[in-house]
């Protein structure tokens, strides 16, 4: 399986920064190995059709950071899958902690922004994690098992076979503060093994990753990948990303 090295840009940079920055991650990478590592950038919604013309002579995915689960209608504000399909996105993040906190999304919103996904033929990336009191009252398993079975209930083989899924912490999202490789590892291969037919499926750690801890997370033998915020603004530090993905596949 190819390594996947996802960049969530979150709600940072207008459509005329997102082209110079992609334009650089593209520039950044034109020197690195590629071909066993996917690459994908997840822009603000308005910067989609910017960085897709940006990135259109590279082998980067265009990714999404959410969408609506409705086909279309009246959802003021929304996007949905067949709006992000028509624009060339291949990826969504789905069920990120920040709109799980912020926008307060539910498993169930997650369950159907993936199969909706899906059916539109997008690949979703299911972010699950457990918050930091969540993991003080020793609930972490059983919270990560919960919100991965309910995201993916339903689904056919087919359909568990186009899908990642990305490990983060909450408490070590953004936060500098990532966390220890072999818990890392512990609560993905819990991941894996928690619904029937993820054995090939990427698992990706996302939290504070970064140059300098990301070969350590890539070493695991349940990770496949990174999700990654903060590096992910800064073009060689995460051409750095995908070269020790590459080296760790190597
Ligand atoms: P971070 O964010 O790398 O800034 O911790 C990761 C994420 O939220 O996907």
């Amino acid at each position: 399986m190819n390594a996947l090295v996802v960049a969530n840009w979150k709600m940072n940079e207008t459509a005329t920064e997102a082209r110079v920055l992609s334009r650089a991650v593209a520039d950044a990478l034109r020197t690195r190995w590629t071909r066993d590592v996917t690459v994908a950038i997840a822009p603000p919604f308005t910067a989609l059709a910017a960085v897709r013309e940006s990135i259109a002579d590279t082998a980067i995915a265009l990714a999404a950071q959410n969408l609506y689960f409705e086909e279309k209608g009246a959802y003021t504000g929304e996007v949905s899958a067949a709006m992000l399909a028509d624009l060339g996105v291949v990826y969504v993040i789905v069920g990120h902690s920040e709109r799980r906190r912020y926008f307060h999304e539910t498993d169930a919103d997650v369950r159907r922004k993936a199969a909706a996904a899906l059916a539109h033929g997008l690949r979703p990336i299911v972010a699950v994690g457990e918050t930091s009191d969540e993991r003080d009252a020793g609930t972490t398993d059983g919270r990560v098992v919960a919100q991965t079975r309910a995201a993916l209930e339903g689904l056919q083989r087919a359909q568990l076979a186009q899908i990642a899924i990305a490990y983060e912490p909450v408490w070590a999202i953004g936060t500098g503060r990532s966390c220890e490789p072999a818990e890392a590892q512990r609560v993905m291969s819990l991941v894996r093994a928690s619904v029937p037919g993820l054995s090939d499926v990427p698992v990706l750690y996302g939290g504070s990753v970064t140059p300098a801890n990301f070969a350590s997370y890539m070493a695991l033998p349940d990770c496949n990948g990174g999700l990654v915020g903060g590096t992910s603004l800064d073009a060689q530090a995460f051409a750095q990303l995908v070269s020790i993905a590459h080296e760790a596949r190597a």
